[in-house]
């Protein structure tokens, strides 16, 4: 009995140091599974004309022309609208995350660029807080984010 409360304690004691601050870098794997991975799976590859794949998907984003403040802005933001990627149409809606925090969505933004078989385009550094930070400014929506998308993206 008394284990058993140990252990709930501890895991208690646990997830809340880990609940904010710790989610800052490295932590974006826990955001992702949290937030993004019921859509757009585990693997980062999504559902064919449902969800787009993140998986060699994000960094043709990060190399498109204002692709990485589109990526940062579309967490802020969300999408809605008819697009398409590598080919195939989808045209949901992506809902916003901006309940989350800067570092938060850095931490996310970083994991996605870097996980499965993605990497930041040459000369691109991870993203930081305050880049999401400034992000918020305009306060982008799924509207004007639908509009921003580059167009080289299809
Ligand atoms: C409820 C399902 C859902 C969730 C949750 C979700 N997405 Fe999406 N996501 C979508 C849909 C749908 C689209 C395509 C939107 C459209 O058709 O305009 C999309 C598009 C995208 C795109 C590609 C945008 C483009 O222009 O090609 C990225 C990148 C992305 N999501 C990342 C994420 C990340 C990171 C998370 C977690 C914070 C997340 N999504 C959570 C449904 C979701």
């Amino acid at each position: 009995m008394k284990k058993f409360l140990l252990s709930g304690l501890t895991l208690w004691i646990g997830s809340s140091v880990l609940g904010s601050g710790a989610l800052a870098q490295g932590g974006g794997a826990r955001v992702y599974v949290a937030y993004c991975q019921g859509c757009h799976q585990a693997g980062g590859q999504g559902n064919k004309g449902i969800f787009p794949p993140l998986n060699k998907y994000v960094p043709k984003i990060l190399a498109a022309k204002g692709g990485r403040q589109y990526l940062a802005n579309i967490m802020i933001g969300g999408l809605q609208g008819p697009i398409q990627v590598s080919g195939v149409k989808y045209n949901q809606v992506m809902p916003a995350f901006s309940q989350l925090n800067d570092a938060d969505l850095a931490g996310l933004l970083n994991y996605i660029s870097t996980s499965w078989d993605n990497k930041f385009p040459k000369g691109q550094k991870t993203y930081t807080a305050d880049e999401i930070k400034a992000a918020r400014v305009k306060k982008p929506n799924a509207q004007t984010n639908y509009k921003a998308r580059p167009k080289t993206l299809k």
